[in-house]
């Protein structure tokens, strides 16, 4: 059942229990105030006439036309009234009775002769109801008379017929309205949503680049249509990544099939001497070695996307782990004359995984000697801010174009002035970098300058003994 019906069924719902109520309620408090306001009236004027009756010491009895005369408001049309004797004979009543023979009941009887008054409803054949009131008249605890005061409850029944007219007739009428606005209101909230499901489907189509128009009013739907284009925009992101990946390793692993192929189809073209085959077969060594290790780094990446490599998180003297990559870094450059210096050099403790720390920073400064030109300088450093420990390896070689710098630590990203300066490299090593100092909780940024060179800084949480 679509929601806009289910909405507006429940809403329905509710307010019918809710105007029901409502109404017998109403009918109820209307019966009872208009039947109390005539047991009032019923009161007053039987009150009047016991009075009155009792003013004028009770005896003789006047017949009825001197009786009325002197007390006109008893002989109001809308009321009449009997006074009997304590046996339940008439002794004096209304002209307005007439004909009709109305005897006190037993209970009147009963209930005065204790000196109380009572209230009746009587119903007598072919005539609406009546409301009687029944007062004792006494005298020195002698029951003397009963005055009986009546009247029809014809206005009232009518009065309560019609408004439950009213009501039978509006109520039904409210609750179709509010149907009405209710489906039209509700219509109108989820419309935004019938947009989303629109869009969602052509983006489910296979098309990426589509968003949602955005609502104005930031509600609840402008937040959801915001959230499902960011959610859209990071797939789409994550899916070029994906295409982008799958080509770059592809052909990264292409250039070293291409070569080897080449180079074996023509050792094969004719008989050659042992000399000949064993120089193709060690350049396809070289080409299988660096083959192996794309893959075995490839393999760790993905590994470590599936968060199955484990980290050792023992203390680590960085101190000692520069010193140490220097020393190797020396070697490194020596063939280009490239210097390789160290800064400052703090102690720092960090908490971590030493082997790990030792290829990130072989990784960066392995990147600043390659990237350097010759005679160039390539500076180490190591200091602390109190919290953290701040590495940087700076060269003073190509730098990063400033369009390059976000994808450097994409896979296999290698800009095209790298490229140009050395055909070594697959543009794996920042990647592994970048989930190294993720996984010890610190952070990487790099600054530089195209023709001036780069800095490299590592940040990492200092381990708590040392802090
Ligand atoms: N010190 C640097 N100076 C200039 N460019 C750099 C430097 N370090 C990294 N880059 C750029 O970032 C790219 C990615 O570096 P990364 O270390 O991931 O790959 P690589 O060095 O090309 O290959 P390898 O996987 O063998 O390390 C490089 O190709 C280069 O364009
Ligand atoms: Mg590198």
């Amino acid at each position: 059942m679509p929601l806009r019906l289910r909405l507006t069924l429940w809403y329905g719902s509710a307010l019918a229990l809710v105007l029901v109520i409502f109404s017998v309620v109403l009918y109820a408090v209307m019966a009872r105030n208009l039947r109390d306001a005539m047991d009032q009236s019923l009161e007053d004027t039987a009150m009047t006439a016991v009075r009155s009756l009792e003013e004028r010491g009770f005896l003789p009895l006047l017949d009825e036309e001197e009786l009325l005369s002197q007390f006109p408001e008893l002989a109001r049309i809308d009321k009449f009234f009997q006074i009997f004797s304590p046996s339940g004979t008439i002794t004096i009543r209304s002209p307005n009775i007439k004909q009709h023979d109305l005897p006190l009941s037993r209970r009147a009887l009963e209930t005065t002769f204790n000196g109380k008054k009572l209230f009746e409803t009587a119903k007598y054949p072919n005539e609406p109801q009546l409301r009687l009131i029944s007062v004792p008249i006494m005298y020195r605890g002698r029951l003397l008379y009963i005055v009986q005061v009546g009247t029809s409850m014809e206005s009232i029944e009518h009065t309560l017929e019609h408004f439950l007219i009213v009501l039978v007739v509006a109520v039904p009428v409210a609750l179709a309205v509010s149907l009405g606005a209710g489906w039209f209101l509700a219509g109108r909230a989820l419309r935004p949503v019938d947009a989303i499901t629109l869009a969602a489907q052509r983006i489910a189509a296979g098309d990426l680049s589509q968003r949602l128009t955005i609502p104005p009013a930031k509600d609840e739907i402008g937040r959801l249509a915001e959230t499902f284009n960011d959610m859209i925009g990071r797939l789409d992101a994550s899916f070029r990544q994906i295409r982008q990946f799958t080509s770059d390793a592809s052909h990264e692993l292409r250039t070293p099939l291409t070569v080897m192929k080449g180079e074996t189809e023509l050792v094969l073209r004719k008989p050659r001497s042992v000399e000949d085959y064993r120089s193709v077969l060690e350049s396809n060594l070289e080409e299988i070695d660096r083959m192996t290790d794309i893959v075995d780094e490839l393999l760790f990446l993905s590994r470590a996307d599936m968060g199955e490599v484990k980290m050792e998180c023992k203390p680590v003297a960085l101190e000692t782990l520069v010193e140490d990559i220097h020393r190797q870094a020396t070697l490194l450059g020596q063939d280009r004359q490239i210097e390789v210096v160290l800064g400052t050099v703090m102690p720092a403790t960090v908490q971590g995984d030493e082997l790990r720390l030792r290829e990130l920073l072989l990784n960066l400064v392995e990147n600043a000697v390659k990237y350097s030109n010759p005679t160039g300088k390539v500076e180490i450093s190591l200091v602390t801010d109190g919290q953290h420990a701040i590495l940087s390896v700076s060269d003073q070689g190509i730098g990063i174009p400033t369009e390059d710098l976000p994808k450097i630590f994409n896979r296999f990203y290698r800009s095209d002035n790298a490229r140009t300066h050395t055909k070594k490299g697959t543009g794996l090593g920042l990647a592994i970098c970048a989930w190294i100092v993720e996984s010890h909780k610190g952070r990487i940024d790099v600054q530089s300058h195209v023709g001036r060179g780069s800095t490299f800084t590592v940040t990492l949480p200092l381990a708590k003994a040392s802090a």
